[in-house]
């Protein structure tokens, strides 16, 4: 079931499977220079999530969290994939001076973990994706788009996703 309020978007993911197909489709429907910021709680499923994106863009390569570096790079799909995480950041880095501002403008899709810990040096527009433990299998996730050109990615998302209308939508398997 979806909840919609303006152009955010609320869903259930029932497990790990559904978290990455979840991923994927936004990835299929990426474009170049595309943002996704991604928060929950260490193990709420952001790893899971990137590596859906990262099959939809079609890459092959086994996406794992950049644990010793804050970024991993992936060019063997339809655009490159920057994927950050920035959980060991201490909030108060400037991006810049970490080298890590150039991704942005490098005409890939980023994805970043622990946006929170980019101490707001990270670009607004982005889509926001929060996921929410609800218990060991099930999580909560909210995508909320900040910018037109995020509303219009979600917004192809959820038309690509969800079947149906009027607050009945079926979640698509
Ligand atoms: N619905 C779900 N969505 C995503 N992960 C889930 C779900 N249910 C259980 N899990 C488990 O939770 C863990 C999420 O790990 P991970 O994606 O690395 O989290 P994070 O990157 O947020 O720390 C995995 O072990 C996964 O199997
Ligand atoms: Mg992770």
């Amino acid at each position: 079931m979806t909840v919609s309020r303006g152009d955010e978007l609320s869903f259930f993911s029932y497990g790990p499977q559904q978290t990455r197909r979840f991923g994927y489709h936004l990835g299929q429907l990426a474009e170049a220079g595309d943002l996704i910021l991604l928060s929950g709680m260490l193990g709420a499923g952001k790893t899971r999530f990137a590596q859906g994106v990262a099959a939809g863009l079609a890459i092959e390569e086994a996406i794992n969290s950049p644990t010793f570096t804050l970024v991993n790079e992936y060019d063997s799909g339809r655009l490159p994939l920057y994927h950050m995480d920035l959980y060991r950041l201490a909030g108060d880095d400037d991006l810049a001076t970490i080298g890590l501002e150039d991704y942005f403008d490098l005409g890939g899709v980023v994805v970043v973990e622990w946006p929170e810990r980019g101490g707001g040096w990270l670009p607004s527009e982005a889509l926001h994706v929060r996921l929410r433990h609800v218990d060991h299998l099930h999580r909560m996730i909210d995508l909320i788009p900040c910018g037109p050109r995020a509303s219009e990615w979600a917004a192809r998302f959820k038309q690509q996703v969800f079947v149906g209308t009027e607050g009945t939508a079926t979640q698509s398997r």
